[in-house]
């Protein structure tokens, strides 16, 4: 079946599978050379989050998880960061830590001028990875739109109502979506919904975690469409976060590799997946499963993430960086 499909159903869905064969990024729609000038909408500087490990019966504090180790990047105005790694890595965390869900430990952050909230906007919004957990059930979605608005000292005002008529046609859901609630929606209509509710703020950077993961394939393809199409509409800078070297090949402007909480390789999409130089994002690159390739013998690499559990006091040694061309850096260390 997957030879040779008959159905035209089946050719469709078996078209949307995310390729990821040739590395070769599909978007060129943005070039940070040319707009070197612009000022980021987001700059991360040092960002370090650690947990806290205590043990045995005095709760002592006997060392420190090392989720997220120093980690810099820069995101300009229009331009999607694609935030790979496998699980455990740091990912969301680092997503989580610059959305205020969770403290960290050092770092800091700076908006883009632009980024200055207006008057009941927010500058930074995120879109989660589960659709159905993360939208209230008891909500109807007019109200579920306005929470943002709300929650920002604005109110429910005639304004407001014509951004979530604007926002829902925008994302392809009819008017009368509404006064319904959220399990009268399937998973992609629901992802659709949270994008616009992270919009409804006109935010200048959205932070996307997961955010199509959980959804099949011909979906996934179309809210990357619409994802693509919202940022050039409104020169959206996105901060997208996924295991999924497919998705991310599809949709980002360049690339962070994060191994154990700390970036190993940076730069142009292109680049850093036709050209990988760390062996971890070599690593990576060579697990990506396809369908192309279901025949072939992987040569699983199963070297466990190295524990991140740190005595107290520990501090990494600053990395050392070789730059490859005009944006493309990776750690001078082999993993
Ligand atoms: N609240 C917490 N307390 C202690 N440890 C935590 C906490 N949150 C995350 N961690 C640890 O931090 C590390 C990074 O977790 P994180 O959720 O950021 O990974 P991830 O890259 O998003 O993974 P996945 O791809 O599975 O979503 C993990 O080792 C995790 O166990
Ligand atoms: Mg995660």
């Amino acid at each position: 079946m997957l030879d040779d499909p008959q159905h035209p159903y089946t050719q469709h869905l078996l078209k949307a599978v995310p390729h990821f064969d040739d590395g070769r990024a599909v978007r060129s729609d943005f070039s940070r050379l040319t707009t070197q000038a612009a000022k980021p909408a987001l700059i991360v500087e040092d960002l370090t989050v650690r947990f806290p490990v205590t043990s045995g019966f005095f709760n002592r504090r006997s060392g420190a998880v090392h989720a997220v180790d120093g980690i810099d990047f820069d995101l300009m105005p229009g331009e999607t960061l694609g935030i790979v790694g496998e699980s455990g890595s740091g990912k969301s965390t680092t997503a989580r830590a610059i959305m205020g869900l969770t403290k960290p430990t050092r770092g800091a952050f700076h908006l883009g001028e632009d980024g200055s909230a207006s008057a009941h906007g927010d500058p930074v919004q995120m879109v989660f990875q589960n659709p159905y957990a993360s939208l209230n059930p008891r909500l109807r979605v007019d109200s579920i739109l306005a929470e943002p608005v709300i929650a920002t000292g604005g109110r429910l005002d005639a304004a407001t109502r014509t951004r979530m008529a604007e926002l829902l046609e925008r994302v392809g859901l009819p008017q009368d979506a509404l006064v319904r609630y959220p399990h009268e929606f399937s998973g992609g209509q629901r992802q659709r919904l949270c994008i616009a509710r992270a919009l409804m703020l006109k935010p200048s950077v959205v932070v996307l975690d997961e955010a199509v993961s959980a959804l099949d394939v011909s979906v996934q393809a179309m809210v990357l469409e619409l994802l693509t199409e919202l940022q050039r509409d409104m020169n959206l800078s996105y901060l997208f976060v996924t295991h999924d070297m497919a998705v991310v090949e599809r949709i980002a402007h360049r690339i962070a590799v994060v191994y154990a909480g700390q970036i190993v390789e940076i730069g142009d999409a292109a680049s850093v997946l036709s050209a990988p130089r760390h062996a971890y994002t070599k690593r990576l690159i060579a697990a990506v499963p396809s369908i192309e390739r279901r025949r072939q013998d992987y040569r699983l690499d199963t070297t466990e993430v190295p524990s991140l559990v740190r005595p107290p006091g520990y501090e990494p040694p600053k990395p050392e960086w070789q730059s490859f061309g005009a944006d493309h850096m990776a750690r001078a260390e082999q993993v």
